[in-house]
């Protein structure tokens, strides 16, 4: 895991954005895993900025998977995950809506969406970089603590806390939905390059124990200690819960060009 400590949200977000188009630039076919919520926004904000700009990468043939979705909104309600990544990202980069996926959370479509999000994935060549929040507990996606390292696609209940931190983007927190699906931990896993941003004093302490704690279901963000290619961005308040902060910037600003993240 390679954790970077950067001096603002804004580098976060800068460099966030380098490895999206970096992905975009030089997969065949690239497949962008999309987090909503509001740590990646500037990052979206800076995919677009670049791209109004003239400078960024062609998203021709780009196709995107969303990682979760609540369940029991009306659709298109502003605040289902499909909304937010067309309203804050996709749309504005040119993706048309038929190449953004997302599990299924309709009455019916419910109880095979998840084998069916797991299959779309999978017959997609799977997901060249997952872009990633961490709950204030710890979650991973919409993966609650206990929820199994092995994992799927699967419907979930959220705990109160992320509930309530969530009544932010809702009028109340009566109307967050207790239903969501989510990928599991392990499809997050088969993704080549997990890409996890975390901004702000309240992130502290899950990033600390996502990253130097025990492996355990009880912090699912842990998890990403078994991937081979994870880089942490974090910002100095996320950063102030990581005992060896300071070495992980060092390895970063004596780390040789050609490797890139
Ligand atoms: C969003 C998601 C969640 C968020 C997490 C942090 O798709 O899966 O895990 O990343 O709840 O949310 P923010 O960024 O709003 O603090």
């Amino acid at each position: 895991m390679e954790v970077v400590p950067l001096r603002s949200g804004s580098e976060v977000a800068a460099l966030a954005a380098d490895v999206v188009e970096a992905v975009v630039r030089s997969a065949a076919s690239p497949v962008l895993g999309l987090a909503t919520g509001s740590t990646p926004l500037p990052t979206y904000r800076e995919l677009v900025r670049r791209h109004e700009a003239g400078v960024g990468p062609s998203y021709d043939g780009v196709r995107c998977f969303n990682l979760d979705e609540y369940v029991g909104l009306p659709a298109g309600h502003p605040e289902s995950y499909r909304a937010t990544i067309a309203r804050e990202l996709t749309d504005a980069l040119g993706i048309p809506a038929d190449r953004v996926h997302g599990p299924d959370p309709t009455p019916e479509g419910l109880p095979t969406a998840g084998s069916r999000y797991e299959d779309a994935l999978v017959a997609a060549g799977g997901v060249d970089v997952q872009v990633l929040g961490i709950g204030t507990d710890g979650h991973l996606a919409f993966n609650e603590p206990g929820s199994s390292l092995g994992s799927l696609t699967r419907l979930k209940t959220l705990t109160d806390e992320t509930r309530h931190d969530n009544a932010r983007f809702f009028g109340s927190i009566d109307e967050v939905p207790r239903h969501v699906l989510t990928q599991g931990l392990a499809t997050i896993l088969r993704a080549r390059h997990l890409l996890l941003l975390a901004t702000g004093s309240a992130k502290a302490d899950a990033l600390g124990a996502a990253v130097e704690g025990p492996l355990t279901a009880s912090c699912p963000a842990s998890v990403l200690q078994l991937h081979p290619h994870v880089t942490v961005l974090c910002d100095p308040g996320a950063a102030e819960g990581l005992v060896r902060r300071e070495h992980y910037r060092a390895v970063y600003d004596a780390k040789p060009a050609w490797q890139g993240l």
